[in-house]
C-alpha cells in the first residue's frame, strides 16, 4: 500500500516550505496541473524551477519543477507528467484540494530573461511538460518589454496534450495585465507527431523545412535579432541547440547572457 498524500504524516523538515494546494486539473491520463499557496516570502524570477515533494516520508523525495505561474502571482503553479511507479508523480498525482506540498526554499534556473540579450523575437521551444518555464514566461510582463514578438512552440504526440498550451495562450491574451501586452505579439505554434492535427510535425523538421517561419509568417532564425529559450527531453534539447548553433547563436547563462539557453524538463 502507498501512503495518500493527503494531511503531513511525517513532521515538516526545517528548511522546507510546506504549502496548501488549491486547485488540481487533469488534463490526460498523463499529464496534470496543480496550484498551491505561496509563502510570503518566496521569491523567483519567471521562468525558474523549484525543488517540489510530498510529506509522505521520513526523507522525502525530490524533484525540480519549473516553476509555471509568472513572478506577480499570488500563488504558484506546477504542470506535471504522471509516471507510472514515479517515486514522487506516483503520489503527486493523486493530490487534492487541501493537501500539503513541501517546497525547498531556493528556486534557480537558466530559462530567464536576464540571461538572454536583447533580441527582437523571443522562440520558446517546447516538448510535453517542458512548456511549464514558458507558462511562466509567457504571462509576464517584463518578456513583452524585452522583445516585440514572443513565439511558443509546444509539440506533443497527441491533441489532448497540447490543451494545456491552448489554455495558456487564451488566459495570456485575456488577462488585464498581460493581455496587453501579448496582443498582436504571442504566437503560439503548436504541433503533434503521432495525431493529426492542423499543424504537424517535430520542431526540428519543422525548422529545417523553414514551414515553422512560413506559418507564423516570421523570417527565418538569425542570431542579430532572434533568441531562443528550450525545454524538453534531453533528445529534443540537444537537437534544438544543434540547429540554433548551426544558425549562429549562442549558449548563454546568467552570468553570461547570450542569444539562447537550454533547460531540461526535469521530471521523467
Ligand atoms: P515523436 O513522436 O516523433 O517522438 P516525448 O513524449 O517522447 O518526450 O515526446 C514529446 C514530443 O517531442 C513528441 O512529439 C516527440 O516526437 C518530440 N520529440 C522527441 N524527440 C525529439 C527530438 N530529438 N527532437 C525534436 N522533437 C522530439
Amino acid at each position: 500500500m502507498t501512503a495518500a498524500p493527503t494531511a503531513a504524516s511525517f513532521p515538516i523538515p526545517a528548511n522546507v516550505f510546506a504549502e496548501t494546494v488549491t486547485e488540481v486539473q487533469h488534463y490526460t491520463d498523463r499529464l496534470f496541473r496543480f496550484r498551491m499557496t505561496r509563502p510570503a516570502s518566496f521569491r523567483f524570477r519567471s521562468g525558474e524551477f523549484v525543488m517540489i515533494g510530498l510529506p509522505n516520508a521520513e526523507k522525502p523525495v525530490f524533484r525540480a519543477y519549473s516553476i509555471a505561474s509568472p513572478a506577480w502571482d499570488e500563488e504558484l503553479e506546477f504542470y506535471s507528467i504522471k509516471v507510472p511507479n514515479g517515486p514522487l508523480t506516483e503520489h503527486l498525482q493523486k493530490i487534492k484540494e487541501g493537501d500539503t506540498i513541501i517546497m525547498r526554499k531556493k528556486p534557480t534556473g537558466t530559462l530567464v530573461n536576464d540571461a538572454l540579450l536583447p533580441g527582437k523575437r523571443l522562440y520558446m521551444f517546447s516538448t510535453g511538460t517542458g512548456i511549464a518555464p514558458f507558462a511562466s514566461l509567457i504571462r509576464d510582463p517584463e518578456t513583452y518589454e524585452k522583445f516585440d514578438k514572443v513565439i511558443l512552440t509546444h509539440t506533443c504526440r497527441e491533441a489532448g496534450e497540447l490543451t494545456y498550451g491552448f489554455e495558456l495562450a487564451k488566459i495570456a491574451a485575456e488577462d488585464p495585465l498581460v493581455g496587453e501586452f501579448a496582443a498582436g505579439r504571442l504566437i503560439h505554434y503548436a504541433t503533434t507527431t503521432r495525431e493529426t492535427t492542423p499543424h504537424m510535425g517535430r520542431i526540428t523538421d519543422l525548422i529545417v523545412s523553414g514551414k515553422l517561419f512560413e506559418d507564423i509568417g516570421q523570417p527565418p532564425l538569425n542570431p542579430e535579432e532572434d533568441r531562443g529559450m528550450i525545454c524538453g527531453s534531453m533528445a529534443m534539447l540537444k537537437d534544438v541547440k544543434e540547429l540554433l548553433e548551426e544558425r549562429g547563436l549562442v549558449e548563454g547563462a546568467n552570468n553570461a547572457p547570450a542569444t539562447f539557453v537550454v533547460e531540461r524538463a526535469f521530471v521523467d
